[in-house]
């Protein structure tokens, strides 16, 4: 999968290819990222990129022109002439506090994209916003990584891509992306490791009885009690999850 990032902060990316699965799926070319700082686009001898906004008021705007020349550049370079018609040109995303909130399906549906042949340009914002007109003209989708405020679109785009890559096939084992929270709707069941006991805290016993079958069922159980009191919102249109529920209020 090709993603190629507009930032004026491009080194910031470099960790993703230098930690954990993403680094890992990196050298298994699974995915690979192209960054485009917009002040290689500007024409004046300052390399400005921002503005005062008009109608006054704090802080400075994101210029439209360097950014679209930015987005453009990325986009003709990601067009490979010989691809077939049926692959779509990038999408558009840019990252900002005023986007639809990321979730879990969409970062699938981007991921189901991606094994299309269908790139990603996310679009870094800084300062107090960018040019509405950019936004108009040339972003496909606008994205929210949480319900507050970041100092600059590119923590929020290397989550992004941290989250799709993990689902890309190869990334992680089947059973990984299979269990973990939200694949099934629901937030994780707690997890142990050693020591048995820790600080005086012991294991729930069922986890150390190899009865496979209760483990499962305790971790389902689990699952539900803390979702319903963590996140219910998740479970509002769940009408399975009374009939599951049978949480034996065990250590
Ligand atoms: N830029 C600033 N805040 C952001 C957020 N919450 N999500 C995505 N991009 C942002």
């Amino acid at each position: 999968m090709r993603f190629d990032a507009i930032t004026l902060f491009p080194q910031m990316f470099e960790t993703l290819s230098q930690f954990g699965v993403t680094r890992r799926a990196h050298e298994r070319g699974l995915w690979q990222l192209r960054t485009w700082n917009p002040r290689d686009f500007t024409l004046d001898v300052h390399r400005t990129v921002d503005d005062r906004p008009f109608g006054g008021g704090p802080g400075m705007v994101l210029m439209a022109e360097p950014l679209a020349c930015a987005v453009e550049a990325a986009r003709a370079d990601a067009c490979d002439p010989g691809a077939l018609p049926s692959v779509a040109p990038p999408w558009v995303i840019c990252l900002s506090a005023a986007g639809r909130p990321l979730t879990d399906a969409r970062v699938k549906q981007l991921a189901g994209e991606a094994t299309r042949g269908r790139g990603l340009i996310l679009v870094c914002g800084r300062y107090e916003g960018i040019d509405q007109r950019f936004i108009d003209a040339l972003v496909d989708e606008e994205v929210s990584i949480g319900d507050f405020v970041l100092s600059g679109g590119e923590i929020a785009a290397m989550s992004l891509i941290d989250a799709v890559v993990r689902q890309l096939p190869g990334a992680l084992k089947e059973e990984s992306v299979r269990d973990e929270s939200f694949g099934n709707g629901r937030l994780d069941a707690p997890q142990f490791t050693r020591p048995e006991s820790w600080r005086g805290r012991s294991v729930p016993p069922v986890l150390l009885s190899g009865d496979h079958a209760r483990i499962e069922q305790w971790r389902r159980d689990h699952s539900l009690e803390r979702t319903r009191r963590v996140r219910p919102d998740l479970l509002q249109d769940d009408a399975q999850d009374n009939a599951e529920m049978h949480l034996p209020h065990e250590a």
